[in-house]
């Protein structure tokens, strides 16, 4: 819930002259509901994807204030977050909710980006690959192997989002492959090596290099040091040359 309409405007479109299609790196934006047409509109064939921050799990109905699957699919974004920590904490959503979610997401086709994290007192009691493979186990099942090549992974400890607190490159890591072996256990090698496991929590441009060095960290899922160009930009830079 940052930047307004104008803002995130401009924001688009010098991303959009600033990127280097020879970087080879997949790029995508979720900007707030009330946006995502307008900012479409400009990123249109840019090779930049939109994704929305949130959808229902139904199709449609009375859900007074809530946007549908479809609905965002319509005005154009392929992604959508689902499960992101601050939806789980701040708005109560169960891993039923987002296993529901995911559903009307593939049903549309609009491909999920998957948010699973710890929190800080899981961590320490070392329940962590516990809460992360209950989350995964939830949140997809009933997901088949077809429709889980949609999907790509968030891992974002909920210890370092919008905190400063980073994970460990190498804790990360481990959380990562932990996470491609489950994957592997349900769906098989191909189609886990063939997913996007993602971290965030605290990215900046000063660690956006060493997270990404990490063999089983496959990009960067980036809050607040993406709402400022500049700093969006470096952290896409240092993501290419890893
Ligand atoms: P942060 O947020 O980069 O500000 O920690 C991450 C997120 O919201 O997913």
């Amino acid at each position: 819930m940052n930047l307004t309409l104008e803002d995130g405007m401009e924001f688009v479109k010098l991303l959009k002259s600033s990127l280097n299609r020879e970087n080879e790196i997949v790029c995508g934006i979720c900007p707030p509901f009330v946006f995502l047409r307008d900012i479409c509109r400009v990123l249109e064939s840019s090779g930049i994807f939109v994704a929305a921050q949130n959808i229902h799990s139904d199709k449609n109905g009375a859900y007074t204030g809530e946007v549908s699957a479809l609905m965002v699919k319509e005005i154009g974004c392929t992604h959508v977050l689902i499960g992101h920590s601050e939806r789980r904490h701040l708005f109560g959503e169960t891993d039923a909710f987002i296993n529901a979610k995911i559903k009307a997401a593939l049903s549309v086709n609009l491909k999920p980006i998957l948010c699973v994290g710890e929190k800080l007192n899981e961590r320490e009691e070392g329940k962590t690959e516990y809460v992360i493979k209950n989350q995964l186990k939830e949140d997809l099942r009933g997901i088949n192997a077809n429709q889980a090549k949609e999907l790509v992974i968030a891992y974002e400890p909920v210890w370092a989002i919008g905190t400063g607190k980073t994970a460990l490159p190498e804790q990360a890591n481990e959380v990562h492959l932990f996470i491609r072996t489950f994957l592997t256990a349900e769906y098989g090698k191909d189609i886990a090596n063939s997913l996007y496991i993602q971290y965030g929590g605290s990215v900046k441009p000063e660690n956006a290099g060493e997270l990404m060095a990490q063999p089983a960290i496959d990009g960067l899922l980036v809050g607040g040091a993406s709402i400022k160009l500049e700093s969006f930009l470096k952290i896409i830079e240092a993501a290419s040359s890893n």
